[in-house]
């Protein structure tokens, strides 16, 4: 069963003005293969920041603490390596990929995961099936990644990779904001379809409990200035949706009540 596993994770960022920032301060999580798990935090919390820390990204700095799926130290690997390993990361802001079609880039990507070509038969039905599931309009297949795609049509495209690759550990960085409601339902639903064959783990990273009434979490996390600050199951989420970070964020405030 995969496990990815943070351990008391410090990563700072380079500042141009104020140099080096600590923006994560001690983060404990595990994630298991079949597990959904939701992270909530006010802006500016971290959240992106972790997901970026797993995907490797440079701007990036590991200070302290370990990050190993099955054992093997994620910190140690490079990019692509941390891909092959099963680990998949959609970010908030997907990139643009100009000259490189969707077709291209899901091959190019399947076969860097699984270490060698899909079989172009099964591969092409894969790929019309979960297409078709995403509701997305064949002609995609032969536009440039991300380049003219909207909000929503990114997000799709982010799911599709997910269903395709089928990766250990999935981290989704705020894959519901700006979908309108079939747009979510839609996503929701691949969600749901790699979350119920129980071999990925799920990380989604969100504000709002919006996408947390289609894809049920197992766990949720509020994470607040760079931490885990409370961990529960669904029910935490339906109160912070009611009553905010505000006893989270004063914490320093004397206790009057
Ligand atoms: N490259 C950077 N340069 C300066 N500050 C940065 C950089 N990257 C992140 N930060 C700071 O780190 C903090 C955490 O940012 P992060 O994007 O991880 O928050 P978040 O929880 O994802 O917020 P949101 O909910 O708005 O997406 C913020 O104060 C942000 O300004
Ligand atoms: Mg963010």
């Amino acid at each position: 069963m995969a496990t990815l596993e943070i351990r008391d994770l410090h990563v700072t960022v380079d500042t141009p003005d104020a140099g080096a920032k600590e923006i994560l301060r001690g983060v404990d999580l595990t994630v298991r293969a079949g597990e959904t798990h939701a992270i909530m935090g006010p802006n500016g919390s971290g959240k992106s920041t972790l997901a970026y820390s797993i995907a490797g990204h440079p701007r990036y700095t590991v200070t302290g603490g370990t990050v190993t799926l099955d054992g093997e130290d994620v910190l140690a690997m490079s990019v692509d390596e941390r891909a092959r390993a099963g680990l998949f990361l959609a970010m908030q802001y997907p990139v643009e990929v100009p000259g490189v079609t969707v077709s291209n880039f899901l091959r190019t990507a399947k076969t860097a995961v699984s270490g060698e070509a899909p079989s172009l038969r099964h591969w092409t039905k894969d790929v019309k099936s979960a297409m078709d599931a995403l509701r997305m309009d064949p002609a995609f297949a032969e536009r440039n990644v991300n380049e003219g795609f909207s909000g929503g049509e990114k997000k799709r495209h982010e799911i599709l990779q997910m269903e395709l690759l089928k990766p250990k550990v999935a981290v989704l960085d705020e894959t519901d904001s700006g979908l309108d409601v079939d747009a979510l339902r839609i996503v929701s639903e691949g969600v749901n379809r790699v979350r119920e064959t129980g071999e990925t783990g799920l990380l989604l990273i969100t504000h709002y409990t919006r996408i947390l009434r289609y894809v049920k979490p197992d766990f949720v996390h509020v994470f607040v200035a760079g931490r885990v600050a409370e961990e529960g199951g669904p029910e935490l989420a339906d109160d912070l949706e009611e009553n905010g970070y505000d006893r989270f964020l004063d914490s320093s405030s004397p206790v009057t009540a």
